[in-house]
């Protein structure tokens, strides 16, 4: 059963969302667009079929949804896509949501990002508050960049990167370990991260979507990688949490931080504390099952937000204990049908 909990300050109207298995949602990722000016080889298939315009919530909507999360417990807010920054006016979501921030009901403000339109907005990002942001960069060669990504430019990237630390923004570079395209690299990636000042994380691939490749040819897993990197390096693992799926070590020789995000080796689902929320107001209560729940329509039906109270606690109500990822060569069908760029991780 749901327990209720009120929130320590508000009133017994907005009570904690807390999911059957006593996980309180303190987390909510919420992609902005599922488009994209990449086309990742393991996120999206080269033709891709896009949600139409007239779908997508306004900014104001979101914003909406977004409040109504934070008024119901949610501390961390991570903008994603596709990718967020190619959305128009997206800098308008960010100057609003800050208000959350300022009023200290939000603890955090981030996006994922491609890094592709960094060196437009980082600086405008860090005056709305965002002082961490995940970039995902999975090699640093520029033709295999561009062969991951199909459409990338690294330079634009690195330029990013830049812009964003003088603009004063801790950065976690993101890179999908993956089997022969970057395996070899990882150990000169987290060098040139850690060198950087920058952390890096190291993710799995999940199966989810249509991307037309095996997954088993993609897939690399971390406990392997880590093993590897455990030859040269020393890890130990230390306690370093962000409120994500990541679990850390300190590595001595580089003095920083490396993050192993393991869905397939090791199952981090019995400490989730996130949903996610598309660009149509649909809300996915696991990365890895189909169940989801329209929001956009008890959100449209009032201009309260009674209706959309209770769409959420039947939502929460309802989310699952976990994930069934599997890769293997006798898998054939994705876990879920839908692409990670929908809900953006
Ligand atoms: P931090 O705040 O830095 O911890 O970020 P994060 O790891 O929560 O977010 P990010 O957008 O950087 O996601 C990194 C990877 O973690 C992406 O591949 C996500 O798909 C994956 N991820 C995030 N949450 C979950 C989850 O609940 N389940 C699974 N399986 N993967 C997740
Ligand atoms: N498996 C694992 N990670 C993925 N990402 C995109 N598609 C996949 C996948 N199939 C990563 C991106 C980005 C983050 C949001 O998710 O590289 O860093
Ligand atoms: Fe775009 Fe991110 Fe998917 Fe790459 S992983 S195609 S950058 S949404």
């Amino acid at each position: 059963m749901n327990e209720i909990r009120p929130i320590p300050g508000s009133t017994a109207a907005s009570p904690a969302l807390v999911d059957p298995f006593g996980r309180s949602i303190s987390y909510l990722r919420v992609s902005v667009t599922d488009r994209c000016d990449f086309r990742c080889v393991y996120c999206m298939s080269e033709h891709m079929t896009f949600l139409p315009k007239p779908d997508l919530l306004t900014l104001e909507e979101l914003d909406r949804l977004c409040t109504a999360f934070v008024s119901r417990g949610v501390e961390k807010l991570r903008i994603t896509g596709g990718e967020p920054l190619v959305r128009r006016d997206i800098m308008t979501l960010f100057r609003s949501l800050s208000r959350h921030l300022d009023s200290g009901t939000l603890k955090e403000l981030t996006v994922t990002t491609n890094g592709s339109q960094l060196t437009r907005f980082a600086r405008e990002l860090a005056s709305y508050g965002v002082k961490r942001i995940n970039v995902s960069l999975d090699t640093l060669d520029p033709e295999k960049f561009k062969a991951l990504t199909r459409w990338g430019d690294l330079s634009k990237v690195l330029a990013g990167i830049d812009a964003a630390q003088e603009a004063g923004i801790h950065i976690k570079i993101n890179a999908v370990a993956l089997k022969d395209d970057n395996e070899h690299e990882i150990a000169s990636l987290m060098e040139w991260a850690h060198g950087r000042g920058m952390d890096l994380a190291l993710i799995e691939v999940m199966p989810l979507g249509d991307v037309g490749t095996e997954r088993v040819d993609q897939y690399l897993p971390l406990s392997l990688v880590r093993a590897r990197l455990a030859e040269k390096y020393t890890l130990e693992d230390i306690d370093f949490r962000t409120g994500g799926p990541a679990r850390y070590v300190s590595v001595q020789e580089t003095g920083g931080k490396l993050g192993f995000i393991t869905p397939l080796t090791h199952n981090f689902c019995e400490g989730c504390n996130r949903v996610r929320l598309t660009c149509t107001g649909t809300l996915y209560m696991c990365l890895g099952q189909e169940d989801a729940a329209d929001l956009r329509g008890p959100m449209r039906a009032s201009a309260s937000n009674d209706l959309l109270y209770t769409a959420m606690d039947e939502a929460i109500a309802r989310k699952p204990k976990g994930h069934d990822f599997v890769i293997d060569r006798r898998t054939k069908q994705p876990a879920v049908g839908r692409h990670m760029s929908l809900t953006g991780g």
